[in-house]
C-alpha cells in the first residue's frame, strides 16, 4: 500500500503544474469518512428514535433491545453497515462531535459482501427513501427543522427500490440552479423529471476508464466527482475551496483494486471459461485487471442502445445540451480531454468486468440479481425479492433473492415494497445483453466459472 501511495503521488506529481496538490489515496479516504462537504442531514436522537416508527414485531423488539442493539437494527434496515472503529456509526454517513449525521459520497458507495465491507463496492442495501422518510416523520414529532434530503424527497423520488438511486435526476435538478461557474441562478421548479433508478457503479472501474457513467459522457476529474456537492449552502467558493480535498478523492479511486472471489474455483471449468469469454465477451468488456488475455485491454466500447437492449430510460434521460453543459461548466475543466461525440453518446458503455462477482445486482439498473441470470436472459425474474440486508448466493454468483411471478396482491409497507424489484416498472427492465445466448449451458456454466476470478 506504501509503495502504491508512493507511486500514485509521484505520478500525479509529474503531471500537475506548481502548486497544485498532488493526490494521496489514505487521505482521500479519510476525507470521504470524515469531512461533512453538505449540511447534516440529523443528529443522533433523531437517529435513535426511528425504532419508535417501526412496525411490529420491530418495534417490540427494538424498545426490549439495549440501545447498541438498536442501533445495530437501524442500520440493518436502512442499509448501513457499523463503522469498524465504533459501531455506533456507520461507514456511510460522517459523524461530527455533536453528533450530526451527514451523508457522504460512500452512502451509495460503500457495500458490503457477506457483512465485509469492500472498499469501492456500491451499496446494494442502502434504503435512502425509507430513511428519509422517517427521519422526515421523527423530526417532525421532535419538532425540529427540515433539512435538504426531507424537502427534496417530497419533490423527487429517491430511489423507489433498496440499493438503487435516483441519482442522476437529483444532479439534473441540482444543476438547472447553476450557472457554468456554479455561481446560484434562479430557475423556475421544474416538476416533472424522467425519473429513473441507477445501481451506482464499482469504483475499482475508475482507474481503467477515461469516460464515466453508463453512457460514459463524463470526461474523468477530480473536479467531475464534486456534484454531489451542489446544495444551495455551497457556492463556487466552497468548490473551488474542496478541489484538493478531491485530488486526493480521486487518487483514492485511482488505487482500488477489484476484491478477489472469497470461495474456490475449479480451475479446469474456468480455463474453458476463459477461452469462451475471450470469443464472447472480451471484444467489448476487454481484457480483467487480473488476466491480461487480450493485447488490446480495456477498450471502453460503446454498443449503440438498439444493439444491447438493456432499458433505455437513462439513455432517453438526458439530452445532449445538458450532457454538453455538464462537460462544458466548472466540472468538466481541468479534467482529461473529452473523447469527441460523448455528449451524444449512442447507447451504454460495455464496463470492465474486474470484481464482477461481488457488485450484484447486474447492469446499470441493478435489475438483474445474478450472474446466472445475467447469462440466461430468458430466466431472469420478473420480480424479484431481497432479504436486509441482501445476502450473498455463491452458487448463483450475486444476491441471494427470492423471484416472483409478479407483484403480490394486496398492499406492501413502503420498506418491505422497496425490498422487491420489479422489471415490469418504467426504468426497471431486465430485458436485453443476450450475448451470452451464443453460448451452450455448458459454456454458461464454464464462464460463470471464469468471472468468478476476474
Ligand atoms: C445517492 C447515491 C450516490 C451518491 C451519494 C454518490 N453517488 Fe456516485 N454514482 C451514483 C450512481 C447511481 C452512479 C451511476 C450514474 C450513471 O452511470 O449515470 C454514480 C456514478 C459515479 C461515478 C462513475 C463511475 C463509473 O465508472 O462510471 C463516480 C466516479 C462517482 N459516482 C463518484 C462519486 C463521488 C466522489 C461521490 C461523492 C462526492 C458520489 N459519487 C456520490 C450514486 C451516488
Ligand atoms: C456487444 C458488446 C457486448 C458483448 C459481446 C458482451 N457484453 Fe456484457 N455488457 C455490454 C454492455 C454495453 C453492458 C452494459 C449494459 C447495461 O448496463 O445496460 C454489459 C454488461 C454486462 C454485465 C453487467 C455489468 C455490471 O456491472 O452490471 C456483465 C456481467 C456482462 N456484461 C457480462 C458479459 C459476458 C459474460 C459476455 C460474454 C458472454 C458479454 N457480457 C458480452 C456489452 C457487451
Amino acid at each position: 500500500m506504501v509503495a502504491l501511495t508512493l507511486v500514485i503521488a509521484l505520478a500525479s506529481a509529474a503531471t500537475l503544474a506548481a502548486g497544485v496538490v498532488a493526490g494521496d489515496p489514505v487521505r482521500g479516504r479519510e476525507l470521504l469518512l470524515s469531512k461533512a462537504y453538505l449540511p447534516a442531514d440529523f443528529d443522533q436522537e433523531v437517529f435513535d428514535s426511528l425504532w419508535t416508527l417501526w412496525e411490529e414485531p420491530l418495534r417490540s423488539r427494538a424498545e426490549r433491545a439495549p440501545l447498541e442493539e438498536r442501533r445495530r437494527m437501524a442500520m440493518e434496515r436502512y442499509g448501513l453497515t457499523p463503522h469498524p472503529l465504533d459501531s455506533s456509526r456507520s461507514l456511510q454517513y460522517v459523524v461530527d462531535a455533536q453528533g450530526r449525521w451527514t451523508m457522504s459520497c460512500l452512502a451509495c458507495h460503500q457495500g458490503q459482501v457477506e457483512g465485509r465491507p469492500l472498499p469501492g463496492l456500491p451499496n446494494t442495501d442502502y434504503a435512502l427513501e425509507t430513511l428519509t422518510e422517517e427521519i422526515r416523520q421523527v423530526k417532525v414529532r421532535q419538532r425540529k427543522a427540515l433539512g435538504h434530503m426531507d424537502v427534496g424527497s417530497l419533490l423527487l423520488p429517491l430511489g423507489t427500490t433498496a440499493g438503487t438511486t435516483n441519482a442522476v435526476i437529483f444532479g439534473v435538478a441540482l444543476m438547472r440552479h447553476r450557472d457554468a461557474d456554479l455561481n446560484i441562478i434562479p430557475a423556475s421548479p421544474q416538476l416533472v423529471y424522467p425519473h429513473h433508478d441507477m445501481d451506482a457503479p464499482a469504483w475499482w472501474h475508475y482507474r481503467r476508464r477515461q469516460q464515466i457513467y453508463a453512457d460514459g459522457f463524463a470526461p474523468k476529474g477530480h473536479r467531475m466527482l464534486m456534484q454531489f456537492l451542489l446544495v444551495k449552502e455551497n457556492g463556487p467558493e466552497r468548490f473551488a475551496e474542496w478541489e484538493d480535498d478531491y485530488r486526493h478523492v480521486e487518487a483514492w479511486l485511482e488505487s482500488l483494486e477489484a476484491p478477489a472471489w472469497p470461495g474456490s474455483v475449479d480451475t479446469v471449468l474456468a480455463a474453458r471459461g476463459r477461452a469462451l469469454y475471450a470469443a464472447h465477451c472480451a471484444s467489448c468488456h476487454g481484457a480483467p485487471a487480473r488476466d491480461p488475455l487480450v493485447a488490446d485491454g480495456y477498450p471502453e466500447r460503446m454498443v449503440p442502445i438498439d444493439e444491447i437492449g438493456t432499458d433505455r430510460a437513462r439513455f432517453d434521460a438526458l439530452s445532449t445540451d445538458q450532457r454538453r453543459s455538464l462537460s462544458g461548466s466548472w466540472f468538466g475543466r481541468g479534467a482529461v480531454a473529452p473523447v469527441a461525440g460523448s455528449e451524444s453518446p449512442s447507447g451504454y458503455v460495455a464496463p470492465p468486468l474486474d470484481g464482477i462477482w461481488a457488485s450484484a445486482p447486474y447492469l446499470h439498473n441493478g435489475s438483474v440479481p445474478t450472474l446466472w441470470h445475467l447469462l440466461r436472459p430468458a430466466e431472469r425474474p420478473t420480480v424479484w425479492r431481497r432479504g436486509a440486508p441482501a445476502g450473498y448466493d455463491r452458487e448463483r454468483v450475486g444476491l441471494a433473492v427470492e423471484a416472483l411471478p409478479a407483484m403480490p396482491t394486496g398492499t406492501l409497507l413502503p420498506v418491505e415494497r422497496r425490498r422487491h424489484f420489479d422489471t415490469t416498472r418504467p426504468g426497471k427492465s431486465a430485458a436485453g445483453h443476450d450475448f451470452p445466448d451464443a453460448l451452450d449451458e455448458e459454456g454458461k456454466v464454464a464462464v460463470l466459472e471464469y468471472l468468478k476470478t476476474l
